[in-house]
Formats: structure tokens, C-alpha cells, sequence
């Protein structure tokens, strides 16, 4: 559910007026147009790092160098809390809100699954499942591009990772889907209810008959000389789940809806499989998805600009691909950019594990979609749906359109 608590608070006193910008994350002007140029007018209407008072109040950086220190330096910019306003933070989600050293324990039980080793092993099941998907749908002309594809094909992957039944998957994205956009509070509230009975169901069933899974090897996993708790448990369990959900729906959602915009590029692409490893790279840059935060520690000056401990900060990871500190003309997309940098999957320790997965995953869908619809475009009189949001830009319809002769 979205979180809505924009109105603005008083400015705190450590904070001089010269920092303070008027930016609210949730409904930044031009948004729904283009949510990372939204963003992106930062770099030029605020501070390089300034204070918000919406949302609770808190601080943004902006510049990728700042969001690249923020991100790494977990003595004095703490996982501990990453949810804006501090308030909105409901359960403690592991690996990611341990900071270093506790989290290396966590860190190690679940990295052996993401390792290229092992996604090798799943990408030919991936590949049969974004295929039949693609499939299904170029026959008739047009989809729903995030309902019909974008959102099935992570759900597939997840299953694969944790071993878990294909039928499943249906379920699993309709209960996902009210859990993180929809509007009724009661319906959400079932829906999570009903995700912690299907976590704990397989929990319990692996507890019982290991296999060879992220969930068995979660589930007997030991820290030191003991065993994990239930909520420990839980927590892992759901952040792979989740961590990979949204996050990789809304960025194929990005990906696709700059295809479908930009013709030359898309039919570049088509002719050309040997691109893509590096149109992926840059498509990631231009759209970054996440936008994080950190707990500030301790009272502290960074830049000349004084921290209290308690603060928030945001440090929108988006924001570093598209610094022009960093990339030279950082809104075109150019395919043959030599090594487009981006910290779309985060940095330090807590790096991102599914970001070789949902590589692979949207490689996967480019090699899938272009064999057979290599060229489509924004369906006629529609608008794609995209907002802004605590944790993730995000895109929630996107309707596209094809000629099926060349289907
Ligand atoms: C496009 C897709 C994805 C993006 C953009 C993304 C982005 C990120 C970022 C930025 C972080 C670090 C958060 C921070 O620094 O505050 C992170 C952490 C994490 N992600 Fe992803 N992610 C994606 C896909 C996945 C997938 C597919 C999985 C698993 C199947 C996954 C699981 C996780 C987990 C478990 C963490 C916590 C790691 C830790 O704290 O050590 N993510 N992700």
C-alpha cells in the first residue's frame, strides 16, 4: 500500500533555510510523464543535498558521489531504519536493515543461491517460461504489458530460486499485486495474511523435508552456533520474495515503454543480439527504480552540512545514473555508451544478490520479445501509468501494440 503523509511538518532548528527545498517523493512534479526526469530536476533546482519538510521531514542527497558514501559508510548512515517517514518502518526485513557486522551472518546463508553458478542452472527453465509468456500473447496484436508479462515473469524466477510449484504463480501475483498497490487497506491487510500462510506453510514443509532450496537451506541454517528464529526465518524468506517483485516489473515496465517510444533503438536492438548486454547496462542507468534511505547515527558534518542523529536520509539511487558529474549527456540513451555506470543494485555489503537474476531475467524477456515482436509501439489513445514512491519509481499500466504480420 502507499503510504500518503505529505503534508509538510516545521523545519527542525539544526537545519538553515538555505537547505531547505519543497520536493515531496510521492508526487513530484512531471512524474507521470517521466518519474527519473522528475527526479532528475533536482540537479538543478536544489542543493546537492537539501532538506525536505514533507513526508515526515527529511534529508535528500542528490549527487551520485554523496549517494555513493551514504550508501557504503553504515557506521554513520544506518540500514537500521530505510522506510521514510522512520514511522513507516512496520517489521525488521532481513539481510537488509542489519547493518555490518551482524548482517555478514545473514548475508552468507542466502548469497550461495544468487552466485552465477547457480543462475545458470535456472535460466533455461526462465527462458521456456518468458518464451511460452511471449507466445501467449504476440498472436493478438496488443497487451497489457505489466499485467501480462512483466509482472508474471519475476514470480517465475522466485518459484525457481525457492523450488516452489509453477501453479502457485497466478495466486502469488494477484496476492503481491493488492498487497503492494492496492487501495483497500482491509483487502491489503487479507492479502498479507495470506502471503505469511504460504511462507510459513513451505517453511513448515521444508522444516520437515529439506531439498535442495533457498527456503531449506534458509530454514536449517545456523549463525555462529544457533539455529535462526521463526522471525528470522521469515524475514529472509520474505525479502527474497519481495526485494524482487516490484522492483523488476516496474524497471522491464521502464525498459519496455522506452522501446516502444523509440523505434530506431528498438529495431537497433532487434537486428543486433550482440547489444543487448550492454543496452541492458544503459537501459537500467537512464531508469533507475529504488530509491532508499539511511538513519543518520550520530550528530555529524558531511560536505558542511550538519546531520543530527535520528535524521532520515534518502539517497535515490536513480539519481547517480543520471548525474552528469558521472555520465556525459545522462538522459540519452546510447547503446554503445562504454561501461554505463549506475548503482541501481545498491553498493557495499548489502549490494543488491538478485542483481545478476534480474539481469538475466530482463536479457532473457529482451531475446524473447524481439525474436517475435521486434517491433511494437504505445497502443493509440492510451497513457502509460507511472508514479513516484517511498521506495520504488514505478509503472503500473503500460498498453502496447504490434502488427501481427510480422508475428
Ligand atoms: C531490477 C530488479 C532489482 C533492483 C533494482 C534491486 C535493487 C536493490 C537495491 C538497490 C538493494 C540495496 C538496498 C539499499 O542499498 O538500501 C537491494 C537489496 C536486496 N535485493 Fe534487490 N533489486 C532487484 C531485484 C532483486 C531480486 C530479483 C531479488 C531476489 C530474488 C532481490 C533481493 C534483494 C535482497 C535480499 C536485498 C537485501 C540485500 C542485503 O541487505 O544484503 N532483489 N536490491
Amino acid at each position: 500500500m502507499r503510504f500518503q503523509v505529505a503534508d509538510r511538518v516545521p523545519v527542525p532548528e539544526h537545519v538553515p533555510p538555505e537547505l531547505v527545498h519543497d520536493f515531496d517523493f510521492l508526487d513530484p512534479p512531471g512524474a507521470s510523464d517521466d518519474v527519473q526526469l522528475a527526479w532528475k530536476r533536482l540537479h538543478d533546482e536544489a542543493p546537492d543535498i537539501f532538506w525536505t519538510p514533507r513526508n515526515g521531514g527529511h534529508w535528500i542527497a542528490t549527487r551520485g558521489e554523496d549517494i555513493r558514501e551514504i550508501q557504503t559508510n553504515h557506521r554513520r548512515f544506518s540500514q537500521r531504519v530505510m522506510t521514510i517517514p522512520a514511522s513507516a518502518q512496520v517489521f525488521r526485513i532481513l539481510p537488509a536493515n542489519a547493518d555490518p557486522p551482524e548482517h555478514d551472518g545473514y548475508r552468507r546463508i542466502i548469497m550461495p543461491a544468487f552466485l552465477p553458478k547457480a543462475i545458470a542452472r535456472l535460466e533455461d527453465g526462465i527462458r521456456a517460461q518468458a518464451r511460452e509468456l511471449v507466445e501467449q500473447i504476440a498472436p493478438s496484436g496488443s497487451c497489457e504489458f505489466i499485467d501480462d508479462f512483466a509482472r508474471k515473469l519475476p514470480i517465475i524466477a522466485f518459484l525457481k530460486v525457492v523450488d516452489l510449484p509453477l501453479d502457485d504463480r497466478e495466486m502469488l501475483v494477484s496476492l503481491a499485486d493488492t498487497i503492494m498497490h492496492g487501495a483497500d487497506r482491509k483487502r491489503a491487510e487479507e492479502a498479507q495474511a495470506g502471503m505469511l500462510a504460504y511462507m510459513t506453510r513451505w517453511i513448515e514443509e521444508r522444516r520437515a523435508h529439506p531439498g535442495n532450496d533457498l527456503i531449506s537451506t534458509v530454514v536449517h541454517a545456523r549463525i555462529g552456533d544457533r539455529p535462526l528464529s521463526s522471525e528470522e526465518i521469515l524475514s529472509l524468506v520474505r525479502l527474497i520474495l519481495f526485494g524482487g517483485l516490484d522492483t523488476l516489473t516496474s524497471l522491464m515496465g521502464f525498459i519496455w515503454r522506452f522501446l516502444a517510444t523509440h523505434p530506431d533503438h528498438c529495431s537497433e536492438l532487434a537486428r543486433h543480439p550482440e547489444l543487448r548486454r550492454n543496452a541492458v547496462e544503459e537501459l537500467i542507468r537512464r531508469h533507475g527504480v529504488v530509491n532508499t534511505a539511511r538513519y543518520i547515527t550520530e550528530d555529524c558534518v558531511y560536505k558542511g552540512v550538519a546531520f543530527r542523529s535520528g535524521d532520515m536520509i534518502q539517497i535515490p539511487n536513480s539519481l547517480f545514473g543520471l548525474d552528469e558529474r558521472i555520465t556525459p549527456d545522462p538522459l540519452t540513451v546510447d547503446f554503445h555508451r562504454p561501461h554505463p555506470q549506475h548503482v541501481a543494485f545498491g553498493n557495499g555489503p548489502h549490494t543488491c544478490p538478485g542483481a545478476l537474476l534480474a539481469r538475466r531475467e530482463i536479457a532473457i524477456s529482451l531475446d524473447a520479445w524481439l525474436d517475435l515482436i521486434p517491433e511494437f509501439g504505445l497502443a493509440p489513445g492510451t497513457r502509460p501509468e507511472l508514479h513516484s514512491g517511498a521506495s520504488n519509481n514505478g509503472i503500473l499500466r503500460l498498453d502496447l501494440l504490434w502488427n501481427t504480420a510480422s508475428v
